[in-house]
């Protein structure tokens, strides 16, 4: 148990406490652990964080800061530093490279999942994981509820699978947050890109039978940090969760939406079948995830895509004025 030297007077004294007695006097606040803080929804996570006062204390790492592919380095992490709730949005999420690089997909996506499973359940820690809608085939016809069945078509929607059930059964009370199509402040993704490409391009070709929803990642952070403030009322209930914005479209309705929301003139958009457009992996052609379950359990609100689309290109542009 890590040793502590900041001030007792309050306890009536001046000697080191433990974690343990400062946690009994209410002097700490519980610890988090986000787990791919660099990536787009942990760093959507820590700006949220940074902008709202918490009754947490929270812990980023990258892949730099712990790999999550080696066991022992998760579990001393997580020991040295109190962790008590572990957000997992770590994953290899290059889902055409991941059907060449197997062995590295398997590795972060399945097994460093199963390792934070295993200290979770060591160390007595509440995991929040986040999977995909491409454990999905597409094949259905109606919005995917969380106990539909899975059926993955790529080398990254199998792995996410076996992570998935690694964590169900490592770790049974965990959470899982299977999410679609995210886009944020960070790192590279299909708002930014149609963005640069809108200003280079004439015309450009866009698939228009992929069927999904689009997720803002700060959306998603915020559901992230109402179950976790839930989970401090005692309300931690565990099991599998769908998130992504409200509404449907195709990837062309969204690079529509972009281009008329961004006032972009002159780049025609085409829209054209998957067929077309040959990827390494297979994507599902339907991903549309029923969220009345996460909504109804932690009681809040999931905004309408087009909303968050709007508020996001809003934020992002005050951000290019400065
Ligand atoms: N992006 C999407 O459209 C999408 C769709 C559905 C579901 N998801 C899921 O949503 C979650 C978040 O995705 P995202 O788009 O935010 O991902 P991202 O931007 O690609 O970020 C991935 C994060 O994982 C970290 N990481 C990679 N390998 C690691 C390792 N061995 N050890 C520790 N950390 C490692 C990266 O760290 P470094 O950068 O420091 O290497 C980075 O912080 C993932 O579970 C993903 O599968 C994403």
């Amino acid at each position: 148990m890590a040793i502590y030297t900041g001030s007792t007077k309050h306890l009536g004294g001046t000697e080191k406490v433990t974690m343990k007695e400062q946690y009994y006097y209410g002097l700490v606040q519980k610890r988090v652990l986000v787990i791919g803080a660099t990536g787009q929804l942990g760093s959507e996570l820590k700006e949220f964080n940074s902008e709202h006062k918490s009754m947490f204390q929270y812990f980023y790492t990258g892949s730099a800061d712990l790999d999550i592919t080696q066991l022992d380095a998760v579990r001393n992490y997580i020991e040295q530093n109190s962790i008590e709730y572990i957000v997992n949005c770590a994953a290899y999420t290059m889902v055409d490279w991941c059907e060449s690089d197997v062995e590295v997909c398997n590795a972060v996506n399945h097994f460093g999942a199963e390792n934070l499973a295993k200290a979770a359940a060591e160390f007595n820690c509440k995991l929040i994981h986040v999977s995909t809608d491409y454990v999905f085939d597409g094949k259905a016809n109606e919005p995917y509820r969380e106990d539909s069945p899975v059926n993955p078509l790529s080398v990254y929607g199998k792995a996410k699978l076996r992570a998935e059930e690694a964590v169900m059964s490592i770790a049974p009370n965990s959470i899982i947050i299977r999410t679609a199509w995210l886009y944020s402040s960070y790192k590279v993704n299909f708002v930014k890109t149609m963005l640069r490409l809108m200003s280079e391009k004439e015309e450009l070709t866009i698939v228009n039978d992929q069927y999904g929803t689009p997720t803002y990642a700060r959306d998603l952070a915020e559901a992230i940090t109402v179950i976790l403030d839930r989970a401090e009322s005692g309300e931690w209930k565990k099991g599998i969760y769908h998130f992504s914005n409200l509404g449907e479209t195709t990837w062309y309705g969204f690079a529509k939406k972009i281009k008329q929301l961004s006032n972009i003139e002159g780049c025609q958009l085409k829209p054209i079948p998957t067929k077309d457009y040959p990827t390494a992996a297979v994507r599902p052609l339907y991903t549309v995830l029923d969220k009345s379950k996460i909504q109804n359990t932690f009681h809040f609100t999931i905004p309408h895509w087009e909303v968050s689309l709007e508020k996001f290109l809003n934020k992002l542009r005050e951000e290019n004025k400065q």
